[in-house]
């Protein structure tokens, strides 16, 4: 059934949500194995189009794929119990060689702290460069700007080509920035797109560390998109909309997340209270 709620076991730690709070993104490579790789190709020559709901009503593909455990147990740890399973599926499925797409973000990108959604992208089949792969900028998430602009952008610096094999799985940030890469060798590319959605109040219920120290984390995403030091907040902000805290006011200068760089056992200013870990 479309749409369904699930839940299952959580996989990320906290490094590893802060970590998707920073890039946008998280690759899982080869988590699906060949054999329904293979199955999913087959479905997707006797479905050429691309919009393919019919493939989710497959159990097979609804167990390797949809409910892959590496992949839903990640999409558990960010949007929390009873899940809602994704209601359509688009295959990008494009006959190589093709031109570079424009850059862009999809349709309803909104740019916010919350994350009540995720963008997945599965790659049926090997996707080496010459495939044309997805480039997507990591950490674009939070950096705004005109879609009218964003298309003229040509070769973006930190824009990462996602060449990865059979069975891999990206879980992104809706708003990130991407598109179809220039592909230059003759063949038949597919890629499966499909969204998870929140149905549960966040709460840091993934795989939690009470040894986690949320004063030396490193909330930067090391990417020259943003002056300043300004996405350090926007990291932030989004990971304690995550755990439940709400909105997370910056305190501005040196306040937390700014410095990293701090002793152990030392709680920065302008830190929630909620992430203190207390005596120890
Ligand atoms: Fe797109």
């Amino acid at each position: 059934m479309l749409g369904q709620l699930y839940d299952c076991e959580p996989t990320l730690s906290d490094e590893q949500v802060v970590d998707f709070c920073r890039q946008g993104m998280l690759v899982l490579e080869r988590v699906v194995p060949d054999e329904f790789n293979r199955r999913a190709m087959a479905f997707l020559d006797d479905y050429p189009d691309n919009r393919v709901d019919e493939i989710l009503a497959e159990e097979w593909f609804m167990d390797a794929v949809i409910k892959n455990p590496q992949a839903a147990g990640a999409v558990r740890s960010l949007l929390g119990k009873d899940f809602r399973l994704p209601l359509g599926m688009s295959n990008h499925r494009v006959k190589t060689p093709e031109a570079a797409q424009g850059w862009h973000t999809d349709g309803g990108s909104i740019y916010t702290p919350r994350l009540d959604y995720l963008q997945v992208f599965y790659y049926p089949q090997d996707t080496p460069k010459e495939l044309g792969p997805l480039e997507v900028v990591p950490a674009s998430h939070f950096a705004r700007t005109k879609a009218n602009y964003m298309a003229h952008y040509d070769r973006i610096k930190p824009g990462m080509v996602t060449a990865l094999p059979a069975g891999s799985i990206i879980v992104t940030v809706y708003s990130i920035w991407h598109r179809r890469s220039r592909s230059t060798a003759a063949g038949l590319r597919n890629m499966l797109k499909y969204n998870y959605w929140r149905t549960s109040p966040p709460q840091r219920d993934w795989k939690t560390d009470p040894q986690f120290d949320f004063s030396r984390a490193n909330f930067a995403t090391g990417t020259p998109l943003f002056e300043g030091f300004r996405d350090r907040p926007y990291v932030a902000e989004m990971f304690c909309w995550l755990c439940g805290l709400g909105e997370f006011d910056f305190v501005g200068g040196q306040g937390w997340p700014i410095v990293p760089e701090t002793q152990p056992g030392v709680q920065q200013a302008g830190m929630p209270s909620a992430l203190s870990r207390g005596p120890a």
